[in-house]
Parts: C-alpha cells; sequence; structure tokens
C-alpha cells in the first residue's frame, strides 16, 4: 500500500533524522489550538527588477527595486512586451518582466548577492522572459541556476516569448544565500526577475530541511480555468494560486460567504480567499504528467511532495453529515484512516511519493463509506518537486577568505557567491568531495590567465601571518605542486618567499615565470624550493645564479631555462651590465597565470595562490 511504500521511500531518503518525522509527514491535521493567521509584511518581501534602473511600487503594493545593489555584473536588456505570451492570467509582472540582465562574455559565474536569515523558511520565484533579446542571439538558451551552494535549475529557453517562472521554497542554513548563474552550451544566461518572501517555520518544510521543493502547480481549485492567479495581498504570503489548470475539468462551486478568515491549520496558512472555492463532484479525479516538468539536475529518481487543503464550504452541510473522503495516488490510498472535511478548521494533507513509472500523478478523491455526503470536495492542492541539497558540503572558510582577499587585491569584485559551489569561478579549480572523500573543499588551482596582473611584487608578500599559525597547529598546510606566472607582466624583484620552504612538497614542482618583465638577480631561496623545473626566459633577470640553483642544475635535479634575459649570465645569455638596461617595459605581452595549488587539511588553502597573486602592486597603476 502506498502508505507503507511511502515510509518506506521516505526512510531512504532521509535515513536516521527522517524517522522521527515520518509519522508526522503522513499526516491528517487536526489541531486544537488556534493559530492566528500571520500576515507576512511587504516590507519583509524583496523583490528585485532586474534590469532595472528604477524603483517603483506595483498596483499590487509590492515594491520593486533595481538590481544594481545585488550584482555587479552584466549588462540590461528591454524586451519589446507587446510580443509576449503574459496573459493576465499569470499574475506576473510586465513591468518586471520587461527588463533583464544578461550576463555577456566568456565568464562563467555570475552570482546574485542575496541575503536572507538562516534557519527560516523562504520562497524565492525567479523569472526569465528573453523576447527579442534571446531571439535575436540564439534559438535556444541554456545556463544553470543555483541557490546558495546548490545547482538548482537548469534553464533551457526554447520560446522566448513565454516567461519562465521557477519558484522553490527551502529552508537556509546560513544567511548568504547567492542566485548565481552560470553559461551553459548556447546563448548568455539573463535574468528578469528575482522575488524572496520569508515564510513562517510551518510552511512547506515539514522536516525536509535538506531539500529543496521546486513548485510544479499551486491550484486554487474551483476557480474558472483562464481566470486570473491569485497572489499578495489576498494571499499575505504572495505565494500564486493559479486558477483550475486547462486539462482539469472538475465541477466547482465557490461560497463566497464561507468563513474562512483566522482559521486554525497547522502548515502552509492557506490563504482564506483559495479556500471559499472548491472542486465537488462524487469523484474528483486529475492526472499530472510530472516528466513535461524540468526535471531537476542531479536528480535520479524523481520524488515529490504534495499538500491538499479542506475546508467544509457547503452551506447545506452541517452538524448532522459528514463529509469523509479517501484520497489516492497512483492506485494508493494516501493514508490509512480517511479525511474528515470539517468547517472550522483547515486540514492540510500532505506526504512525499515518487514518480511512477509513466510519468503521470494520478490523484483520486472520493468519499468514503462512512461519508453520509456522497460528493467529494477540495479546496486546494500544490505539488513541488523535491531536490535533495547536500548541505554538508562547503568550502573551506579559509578558502573562502583567502579568495575574497584576492578578489579585494586586485579587483576581481565581479565574483561573487561560494568560489567553489554550486560552481568553481571559472579561474579557480576546486577539490571534489566525491574523490577527495572530503565535505570540505579546498582551492586547489588559481588560474588568473588573462588578468593584467602587473607590476611589482610587493615585499610584504613574503610574510603572510598566517603562515606562522600554520607551523604552530602543526599541519601539513599547503603543499607546492605547480605555479606558473609566465606570460604577464610582472616586474621588479622576486620577494623572499623563503619561508615556503618549510612546508611540504609534492611530486612535480615547477615555477613558470617565462615571458614577464621581472628583474633583480635570481633570488638564493630557489634553490631551497623543491623544484625540478624553473622557466625564466624572456624576463630582465640579473647577475648569475646563486651557486646552489647551478650546483642543482649542474647535477641534472633542475631543468632551468632562462633564454632572453640579457643581463643574466647563465648558459649562452648575453650577460650584458645590468646597468645598461632599459626600464621595465610595460608591453602588451598576453596577461597569462596558472598557478596550482594543492593543499590538504583544509589548512591554509590559499597561502601560496595568495602570495603569488599578490603581485600586482599599486605602483604599477
Ligand atoms: C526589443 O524590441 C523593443 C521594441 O522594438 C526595443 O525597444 C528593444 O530595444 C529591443 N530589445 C532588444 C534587446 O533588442
Ligand atoms: C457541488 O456543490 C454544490 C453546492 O453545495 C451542490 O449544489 C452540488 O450538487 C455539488 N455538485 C456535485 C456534483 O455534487
Ligand atoms: C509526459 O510528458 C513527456 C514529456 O513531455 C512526454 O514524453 C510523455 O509522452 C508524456 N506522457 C503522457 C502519458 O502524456
Ligand atoms: C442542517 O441543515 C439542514 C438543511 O439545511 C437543516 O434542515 C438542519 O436544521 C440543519 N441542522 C443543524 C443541526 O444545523
Ligand atoms: C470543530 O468542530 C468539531 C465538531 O463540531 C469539534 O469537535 C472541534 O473541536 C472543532 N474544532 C475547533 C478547532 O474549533
Ligand atoms: C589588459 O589591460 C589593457 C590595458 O589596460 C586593456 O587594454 C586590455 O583589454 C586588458 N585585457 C584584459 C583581458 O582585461
Ligand atoms: C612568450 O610570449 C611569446 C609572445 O607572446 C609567445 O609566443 C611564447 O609562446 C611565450 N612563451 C612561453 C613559454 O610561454
Amino acid at each position: 500500500m502506498m502508505n507503507k511504500l511511502q515510509k518506506a521511500s521516505y526512510q531512504t531518503m532521509w535515513g536516521e533524522r527522517g524517522k522521527g518525522i515520518a509519522a508526522k509527514l503522513l499526516h491528517v491535521a487536526v489541531f486544537c489550538f488556534v493559530l492566528l493567521y500571520r500576515a507576512a509584511a511587504q516590507g519583509d518581501f524583496t523583490s528585485i527588477d532586474c534590469g532595472s534602473t528604477v524603483n517603483y511600487t506595483d498596483s499590487l503594493g509590492i515594491e520593486w527595486v533595481s538590481d544594481g545593489n545585488y550584482v555587479s555584473t552584466g549588462q540590461n536588456a528591454v524586451i519589446d512586451m507587446k510580443q509576449a505570451n503574459v496573459g493576465a492570467t499569470d499574475a506576473l509582472n510586465k513591468n518586471a518582466l520587461q527588463t533583464l540582465r544578461y550576463i555577456p562574455g566568456p565568464a562563467g559565474k555570475h552570482c546574485y548577492d542575496i541575503r536572507l536569515v538562516a534557519n527560516k523558511m523562504f520562497l524565492v520565484r525567479v523569472a526569465f522572459l528573453g523576447g527579442n533579446f534571446t531571439s535575436g542571439s540564439s534559438a535556444v538558451t541554456s545556463f544553470s541556476v543555483s541557490l546558495g551552494t546548490a545547482h538548482w535549475q537548469d534553464i533551457q529557453v526554447s520560446d522566448p516569448w513565454t516567461p519562465i517562472v521557477r519558484e522553490v521554497t527551502f529552508y537556509p542554513q546560513q544567511a548568504y544565500w547567492p542566485i548565481c548563474f552560470q553559461r551553459g552550451a548556447s546563448g548568455l544566461p539573463f535574468v528578469n526577475s528575482i522575488e524572496v518572501r520569508p515564510l513562517p517555520l510551518a510552511t512547506y518544510q515539514v522536516g525536509l530541511y535538506d531539500y529543496i521543493l521546486t513548485k510544479m502547480f499551486r491550484i486554487d481549485c474551483g476557480v474558472e480555468s483562464g481566470s486570473t492567479s491569485s497572489r499578495y495581498p489576498d494571499d499575505p504570503l504572495d505565494r500564486i494560486w493559479a486558477a483550475d489548470l486547462p486539462g482539469f475539468s472538475i465541477p466547482s462551486f465557490t461560497n463566497a460567504n464561507a468563513p474562512t478568515e483566522n482559521l486554525p491549520f497547522d502548515t502552509n496558512e492557506p490563504p482564506g480567499f483559495m479556500l471559499k472555492s472548491a472542486w465537488n463532484a462524487s469523484k474528483i479525479f486529475f492526472q499530472w504528467n510530472m516528466s513535461s516538468f524540468p526535471k531537476g539536475p542531479s536528480i535520479d529518481f524523481r520524488f515529490y511532495q504534495f499538500f491538499f487543503y479542506f475546508l467544509e464550504i457547503a452551506d447545506d452541510l452541517n452538524s448532522t453529515g459528514t463529509r469523509v473522503l479517501d484520497l489516492s495516488i497512483d492506485g494508493s490510498l494516501v493514508d490509512d484512516s480517511p479525511i474528515t472535511v470539517m468547517s472550522n478548521q483547515t486540514t492540510v494533507v500532505f506526504n512525499v511519493a515518487y514518480l511512477g513509472k509513466d510519468g503521470l500523478i494520478h490523484v483520486s478523491l472520493v468519499p468514503s463509506a462512512t461519508s453520509t455526503f456522497r460528493v467529494a470536495l477540495l479546496n486546494g492542492v500544490e505539488f513541488h518537486e523535491l531536490q535533495k541539497y547536500d548541505m554538508k558540503v562547503t568550502t573551506s572558510p579559509n578558502a573562502v577568505t583567502n579568495i575574497k582577499a584576492i578578489k579585494e587585491k586586485f579587483n576581481l569584485s565581479e565574483w561573487q557567491g561560494d568560489p567553489c559551489l554550486a560552481w568553481p569561478y571559472n579561474w579557480l579549480k576546486c577539490s571534489d568531495s566525491a574523490t577527495s572523500g572530503s565535505s570540505v573543499l579546498d582551492i586547489t588551482a588559481l588560474r588568473l590567465s588573462g588578468f593584467n596582473l602587473s607590476g611589482k611584487i610587493p615585499a610584504e608578500v613574503a610574510s603572510l601571518t598566517d603562515l606562522r599559525n600554520c607551523k604552530q597547529l602543526h599541519q601539513v598546510c599547503l603543499k607546492l605542486c605547480y605555479e606558473a606566472l609566465d606570460n604577464n607582466n610582472f616586474t621588479g624583484s622576486i620577494p623572499d618567499l623563503s619561508a615556503l620552504t618549510k612546508l611540504h612538497t609534492c611530486e612535480f614542482h615547477s615555477l613558470r615565470l617565462q615571458n614577464n618583465s621581472f628583474s633583480g638577480p635570481i633570488p638564493e631561496f630557489l634553490s631551497s624550493l623543491p623544484l625540478s623545473v624553473l622557466t625564466l626566459d624572456n624576463n630582465l633577470f640579473e647577475g648569475r645564479l646563486p651557486a646552489a640553483l647551478q650546483e642543482k642544475v649542474d647535477s641534472g635535479l633542475l631543468t632551468l631555462t632562462a633564454a632572453n634575459n640579457p643581463f643574466l649570465c647563465f648558459g649562452g645569455n648575453l650577460c650584458l651590465q645590468a646597468q645598461a638596461r632599459p626600464s621595465p617595459s610595460t608591453g602588451n605581452k598576453r596577461s597569462r597565470i596558472v598557478i596550482i595549488i594543492s593543499s590538504v587539511a583544509g589548512g591554509l588553502v590559499l597561502l601560496l595562490p595568495l602570495l603569488l597573486v599578490y603581485w600586482r602592486s599599486v605602483e604599477s597603476n
């Protein structure tokens, strides 16, 4: 029976922690206390009109703001709303849809800096309408959206004139909850609006704290198909309640006078207007093709959560009669005990189920044998797709701190969001929790190719304080595996990085500094680094190689190339007088830096990259 099946699947999904709430999940709400209707204030809403330059209040009283304070990348575009298929029924704000922000250029991830309150429930709604922006550039636009550190949705825009709206409810465990857009196979990522709504803690979560729920549909049953959807201020939580879906032709009735306000409920705070209409038929049956709803990324088996709302609104039914219903999904009863529909409180039936083979969800609702009233009734229904959100996988706090410092140093503020999750910045490589076996991700490579880093390396980079902490903790902090600063425009001498020599080493080591304008002598400490390759070509180094380095070269331990350093006395170099050299070039060599670092023990992940990237001195600007 469905009952067992659901409990079993539930335990598979949620493990030990889930068991405690399994009973609650399979749930018919009956409460003996009255919860007051907590109206969320509009002031708690965040409504971002992406691509807009103005703030305004719409006809519903929702205050929209331009996105300038949330994002530092991208460009604005205006689309031709006359061609857009945005009906009155959608309850979407056309003004907000009319502008979009898109992300040009090859860079990968771009983020909206969204701050939430940790350990509260939130609803986020994101809308995409490419219109003549996308139809002009690429037939199909594809990109991905992340929520916090989770890869949430892949967006495929094939009809540029019909909005795509994705809505999610979730429970963030930290306040910083960026929404990021990652470029896909074709076209440029864009977004028209982002709406964030706080929810009372009892809504939707039902114990699924590490799941995100993407709305598939939310129907205010009994509102004629084609009618306008309802939202704020009718629903203080600003959920959008659709009228009956076109495919569902189920008899219905409305009782505008039904006393639906301030009713007790245990979850989801159903709004009064939604309860005033209902489907009613001796058998309520509908099916929904879940396969037609885009599957969230990395979902193998599709699970969904449903909510059914019941309130007796028929005037001709009173305490002498009963309406008791059997609810079945895919032929299995949802609960052992039938649902008693009451007129003095809202019953919310919810559970988790998984999708049958044919992709269809079949719902049937009939009066049970004990029901004196032989007509079934349903006031509202919601289905959401469940997606596991692995909150345990995080980026090492040190990595986050160091990357933040690097971004500040080099004015890379356009890279926002988590450095590694859901996707690494395209100039970083991060460890993979699956292969490393650690849920804490480290930065393993830093690749600032083409970032125009130039100038002198400030002396203080050699004395970063983190190094000391690292030694005290006896951690194996950092391995220097490969580093390259070649094809850049660095000038000045290499500072003393000898402190690094005390750190652990790895199998392959090279230092590539070619194609820069480094000057000064080759520093002694390089001989104590575990290098097997040192590439110094095309620079302005001067003088002789340190004896220890020369020894390593002579004994075959080190491969050193240093062509075209006219003042360096090494190999076939000319070894001119350094005094005669011209001032360092500030030419336009291609910038290219590849620094690859691997670290262990979650320690000072980014110490060396920090050192190496520090090199863009203020003096060069
Ligand atoms: C789309 O068309 C409208 C109306 O013609 C125009 O104002 C707007 O600039 C166009 N947008 C783009 C991105 O081409
Ligand atoms: C639906 O409800 C209305 C009002 O209670 C009732 O008159 C009607 O008979 C019901 N329809 C069906 C099909 O039971
Ligand atoms: C459900 O939708 C999928 C994808 O749109 C489609 O391939 C499939 O045929 C549909 N199934 C039914 C039974 O309509
Ligand atoms: C129940 O409704 C019927 C028909 O409207 C009415 O005759 C009867 O008095 C009502 N009973 C009670 C207890 O309200
Ligand atoms: C609702 O009505 C039933 C039956 O009259 C009663 O037993 C129950 O206590 C009432 N519930 C509330 C919350 O008033
Ligand atoms: C590098 O800087 C030069 C001069 O400031 C600029 O023209 C060029 O576009 C920059 N290149 C990149 C990739 O940012
Ligand atoms: C150095 O720069 C030149 C000119 O841009 C380029 O052709 C060459 O490949 C670079 N050499 C190395 C080793 O990167």
